[in-house]
C-alpha cells in the first residue's frame, strides 16, 4: 500500500489541489481503492468530497455530516454524535471513512476543533500522542487489505499533524509557487525529508517523489524561479519534469456544486484536463515503479 503525502509548511502552494487531483485520477482513472485522508483543519479536502457542516460549538470551524452507516444502538465507538473524522484515532475511536460519488474512493474527513485539540498536546508528547498513534493506524492490516493508495492532505505548517503524515507515508510531493516564500518552504521541506530519511528503517524508506511547480505563469519571475531551482545543486534533479499552470479551469472545480464536478470531466481536448492527467501520470510511475 502506497501512502502519498503532498506537504509545503507554506500556504496556497497546491496541496489541496494535488491531493484532489491524485485522489480523483487513482480511484476514477486508475480504478484503484484510495482512501482520502485529511489532516489539515481547514476542511478543504474533505469539502470536495462531502458535504462538511458548521460546527455549532465552535463557529468557523467544519465537522463531517453524520455518517451515512451510523447505528446509534452500535456499541462500537464512532465520533461524537455518529460523526467520523480522522482526528477519532487520536481520541481511540473507530474510523469510518466515508464513501464519495467515486467508488473507490473514500474519505476519512477533518474535524476542525477535534484535530486543533489533537494537535496541541504538549511537546514531549507528540511522538507518543500524535506520530506512534497515527503510525499504529495506517500499518493496521485492515486498512493495507481495503485501500491500494492513501493520499493525506495537510495544514501549512510544520506541526506535529503534518509530522505525524510525513512519518507514515511512503511518498512525500512537495508542491510549490515558483516564488520566494513558498519555495524556502520547499528548502525546508526537503530537510525535513533528509532527516526523517535518516530515521527511518531501511524496509520503510521515504521516498522523494519531487517538487511539483504550480499555479506557474509565463512571466519572469515564475520562469527565473523555476530555471534556478532546477538547476540548483544537489536539488535540481528533484524537480518534477511536468507542471500545473495558473488556470481558471482548477479554482473553478473546486468551488461547490461546480459542474463539471473534476478536471477528468472536461473534454479531452481541455488542456486543464491534459495537465493534470500528465501531472499524475508522472507522479503515479513514480510511485508505482517499486511495484503495486
Ligand atoms: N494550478 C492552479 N491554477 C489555478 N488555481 C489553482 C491552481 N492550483 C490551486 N489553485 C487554487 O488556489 C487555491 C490554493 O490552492 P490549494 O488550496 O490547493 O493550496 P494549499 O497549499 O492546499 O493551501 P493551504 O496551505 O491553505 O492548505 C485554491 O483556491 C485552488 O483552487
Ligand atoms: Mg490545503
Amino acid at each position: 500500500m502506497k501512502i502519498i503525502v503532498p506537504a509545503n509548511n507554506k500556504g496556497g502552494v497546491g496541496k489541496t489541489k494535488i491531493s484532489i487531483l491524485l485522489s480523483e485520477y487513482l480511484s476514477q482513472v486508475l480504478k484503484k481503492r484510495v482512501l482520502a485522508i485529511d489532516f489539515d483543519p481547514q476542511c478543504n479536502f474533505s469539502q470536495r468530497f462531502l458535504t462538511m457542516e458548521i460546527d455549532p460549538a465552535a463557529p468557523g470551524g467544519k465537522i463531517p455530516p453524520v455518517h451515512p452507516n451510523y447505528d446509534p444502538n452500535d456499541t462500537d465507538t464512532i465520533g461524537p454524535e455518529g460523526r467520523s473524522s480522522i482526528a477519532d484515532i487520536f481520541f481511540g475511536q473507530l474510523i469510518l471513512p466515508y464513501p464519495t460519488y467515486i467508488t473507490s474512493l473514500e474519505l476519512s474527513p477533518a474535524h476542525a476543533d477535534r484535530l486543533l485539540a489533537a494537535e496541541s498536546v504538549r511537546r514531549n508528547e507528540v511522538i507518543e500522542k500524535v506520530h506512534d498513534q497515527f503510525l499504529a493506524f495506517i500499518q493496521s492490516p485492515e486498512l493495507s487489505d481495503a485501500y491500494d493508495v492513501i493520499i493525506i492532505d495537510t495544514p501549512p505548517s510544520k506541526g506535529p499533524l503534518t509530522m505525524g503524515a510525513i512519518k507514515a507515508a511512503t511518498h512525500l510531493v512537495i508542491p510549490s509557487v515558483m516564488e520566494e516564500a513558498p519555495i524556502q518552504g520547499v528548502y525546508g521541506m526537503l530537510q525535513l525529508w533528509m532527516q526523517e530519511s535518516i530515521r527511518r528503517e531501511q524496509l520503510r524508506p521515504l521516498e522523494l517523489v519531487g517538487i511539483l511547480p504550480n499555479m506557474f505563469r509565463q512571466t519572469n519571475l515564475h520562469r527565473d524561479m523555476l530555471k534556478s531551482l532546477s538547476s540548483a545543486e544537489r536539488i535540481g534533479k528533484y524537480v518534477l519534469p511536468v507542471c500545473l499552470n495558473q488556470r481558471t479551469s482548477f479554482a473553478e472545480v473546486d468551488a461547490e456544486g461546480a459542474i463539471p464536478r473534476s478536471i477528468f470531466d472536461l473534454p479531452d481536448s481541455a488542456i486543464a484536463k491534459k495537465e493534470a492527467i500528465a501531472v499524475c501520470e508522472c507522479i503515479t510511475e513514480r510511485v508505482f515503479s517499486g511495484g503495486t
